[in-house]
């Protein structure tokens, strides 16, 4: 008998949730003959962003398309704070689905600033999340850098007072290495560890199930950061770890001989892919029977 066993925290976090509730509320202002984007897709999840596109929330394609009047919906991953200024003079109603975590990093910043640290943000460097918080330090003058691998820390060696914090979807064991690392020669050192619990649960939930189970399957977005690390954690602690954005990409030979079947999805995945993808699974298996 084939087990599948869904990771505990798989799927939607508090933000992603936040950010959809608010998208579908302002989806009346559509039904009234206004135009209403998210400035990015909302989520990491195409399938999401076309329900929403049904229910008139389109994703903005180009900011000069954008007239007096129209909203904009600031998805969970926040904006720099000059952006947001500039699209309310040109009056466009801004909506603020900013995550509250994401919101924490951009006051982490600011107050390690503030405070005569070189801040030090643990992240991707292109990631929408980190170039909005760049925006925030550069909003109070700050002095920074993105460390996105180890190489990244010889921008760090020179300085004594170094203030850090990580991008929310920050893989932990990287942050911790590099908490690690700049202790060794900073003089002061101050942490400040912005990993979202949604990040740490679903990472965790990988590291517990992926060497227990005889193929691990992580459901999300291929362009969802958060669901690519969950993917790299899970390939590392079990090499038949496959990452899919939905129910079609699954493969029957996947699962020859396998007893056991794990899977977790990423914070943007929503529920009814996961049902989706357990469906199928228990169809590919059970008919062997
Ligand atoms: Fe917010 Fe964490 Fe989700 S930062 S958007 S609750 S992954």
């Amino acid at each position: 008998m084939v087990q599948i066993i869904v990771a505990p925290h798989a799927g939607f976090c508090f933000g992603v949730k936040r950010a959809i509730n608010i998208a579908e509320q302002s989806s009346d202002l559509s039904r009234q003959g206004r135009k209403v984007f998210t400035m990015g897709p909302l989520i990491h999840n195409p399938q999401e962003v076309d329900r929403l596109r049904s229910q008139g929330v389109e994703l903005l394609i180009s900011e000069d398309s954008l007239k007096r009047g129209d909203t904009v919906i600031i998805r969970s991953h926040g904006i720099p704070p000059q952006k947001e200024r500039h699209l309310r003079a040109l009056g466009i109603n801004v909506i603020d689905a900013t995550c509250p975590y994401v919101k924490a990093v951009h006051e982490a910043v600011m107050k390690l600033s503030k405070e005569g640290y070189f801040v030090v943000l643990v992240g991707e460097k292109n990631h929408p999340e980190v170039i909005g918080t760049l925006g925030y330090l550069q909003e109070v003058g700050g002095k920074g850098v993105v460390v996105e691998n180890r190489d990244d820390l010889k921008a760090v060696l020179s300085k004594d007072k170094v203030g850090i914090v990580a991008q929310t979807t920050q893989n932990e064991h990287f942050f911790k290495e590099v908490v690690g690392e700049i202790v060794l020669w900073a003089k002061e050192v101050k942490v400040i560890n912005t990993i979202c619990n949604a990040t740490s649960e679903r990472q965790e939930d990988v590291y517990e199930l992926a060497p227990h189970v005889d193929v691990m399957i992580v459901i999300g977005g291929k362009n969802s950061g958060n669901t690519r690390r969950l993917y790299e954690i899970s390939k590392n602690l079990n090499p038949k770890s496959y990452h899919i954005e939905t129910a079609q990409e699954l493969c029957g030979e996947w699962f020859e001989g396998t007893k056991k079947i794990g899977i977790t999805a990423g914070a943007s995945t929503p529920d009814w892919i996961i049902r989706e993808v357990v469906e199928k699974i228990e169809k590919m298996c059970f008919s062997k029977v």
